[in-house]
């Protein structure tokens, strides 16, 4: 049966990890994966999420199956964190949300589903920034999607290239779904300003194309509000209809977990209504249920005030450890004649795009056991102060 089957080629992010857990030298740094690490290079178990979990090892809750579309609570807490408490959009009740298994899921849960109903005019189409995630591509094209791209970042300014972008929106087809970042690219860390969005969103109204905002670092730039710029811009602007996408693995520090959901906004109650019992049938054909442990968790911070507010300080204190690495590498380097490296102090989120090539790359695993993507994408989260100068001095090396 399986002797035809061809070996696959490694994952590009989480293949990479794999290589440095296999990887016995000593002082090796992973800069590879979108990890947030504390000064100390571990993974924070945030204390919200760690007084949540106590209180439920107690309560000795027996394990039943979640609904199709996940944890009631869970999902009206995602809807007010994404699109604002007193959001038109939900006391409408224009928004169809479901609680997925990470972020992955609900690109793959919509994916499948748009598929189904894309308008005949466009068939299934996605434009996708350029660069983006890669996993974008392969959820899409798997779920038989045709990909297109648009001009997003500019090699030469490492900034927008808004112009670009605008040109390549205004020529796709109605009906074609746009991926947009909600804020920290990945992998660029480039991202509109609230102007610039009210330019795109116009644009794509005007086309009649469908917005699919992906979020997945919400609170990871300026600040749970700020950072959903784009969802309450395109809430205001009367479009239609549009996706949101999101994932709370690096907001609450829960990546194996798995905790995302996906919300689709339509015309109006009925059509969401609609909407929500095909996510329904979508995901039950996939995996049937979501599973039920970090929904809990992130229910029960976001459910009840201090354990918010204690989870918002400590996600302000992860952005703020992650705009001071970012400053320290700009610093270092500069210390170390390459002021060029300065850019990166005008990235958002935990990536930077450095700009170095693929042979730089694979210097720098080589010789240094610091493992980035081939892309030049480095992982600024797992920065710290104990690794810092050993990156900075493998970089100029390397330059
Ligand atoms: C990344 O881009 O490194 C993260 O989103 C992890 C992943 O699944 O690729």
């Amino acid at each position: 049966f399986f002797a035809s089957v061809e070996m696959a080629p490694g994952d590009p992010i989480l293949g990479l990890t794999e290589a440095f857990v296999a990887d016995p030298r000593p002082g090796k740094i992973n800069l590879g994966v979108g990890i947030y690490c504390d000064e100390q290079g571990k993974i924070p178990l945030m204390k919200a999420v760690r007084d949540v979990e106590q209180t439920l090892a107690k309560a000795e809750n027996p394990r039943g199956y979640l609904p199709i579309n996940g944890l009631k609570a869970y999902n009206e807490l995602t809807q007010q964190l994404l699109f604002g408490a007193d959001s038109p959009l939900l006391a409408e009740g224009r928004v169809a949300t479901a609680q997925t298994i990470g972020g992955s899921a609900a690109l793959r849960v919509a994916a499948d589903l748009l598929k189904q109903t894309a308008g005949a005019g466009a068939g299934a189409k996605i434009a996708i920034s350029n660069p983006s995630w890669g996993n974008h591509h392969v959820v899409f094209r798997t779920a038989g999607f045709e990909l297109l791209e648009y001009r997003y970042y500019d090699k030469g300014t490492h900034g927008l290239d808004f112009a670009g972008m605008l040109e390549d929106l205004g020529k796709l087809e109605p009906g074609t779904v746009v991926l947009l970042h909600a804020c920290c690219h990945n992998p660029t860390g480039v991202d509109l300003d609230a102007a610039q969005w009210q330019q795109a969103i116009e644009l794509m109204k005007e086309r009649k194309l469908l917005p699919f905002v992906d979020a997945a670092y919400q609170g990871f730039d300026k600040g749970l509000d700020a950072d959903a710029t784009a969802i309450r811009l395109l809430a205001a602007s009367g479009i239609e209809a549009f996706v949101v996408a999101n994932s709370y693995s690096k907001s609450f520090s829960l990546y194996g977990e798995r905790v995302g959901a996906i919300s689709m906004v339509g015309r109006d109650r009925d059509e969401a209504a609609r909407v929500l019992s095909r996510i329904k049938t979508t995901i039950r054909s996939i995996y049937s249920s979501p599973a039920a442990h970090g929904a809990y968790l992130v229910a029960g911070v976001l459910g009840n005030p201090e354990l918010r507010a204690s989870w918002e300080e400590e996600l302000g204190g992860m952005r703020t450890r992650i705009h001071e690495m970012r400053a320290g590498l700009v610093d270092g380097l500069a210390e170390a004649g390459l002021p060029q490296f300065d850019f990166i102090n005008r990235q958002a989120g935990m990536f930077s795009y450095s700009g170095l090539s693929k042979a730089q790359v694979e210097r720098l695993r080589e010789d240094f056991a610091i493992y980035a993507l081939t892309s030049g994408r480095i992982c600024v989260a797992a920065l710290n102060r104990a690794n810092l100068d050993a990156v900075v001095a493998a970089i100029a090396a390397v330059s």
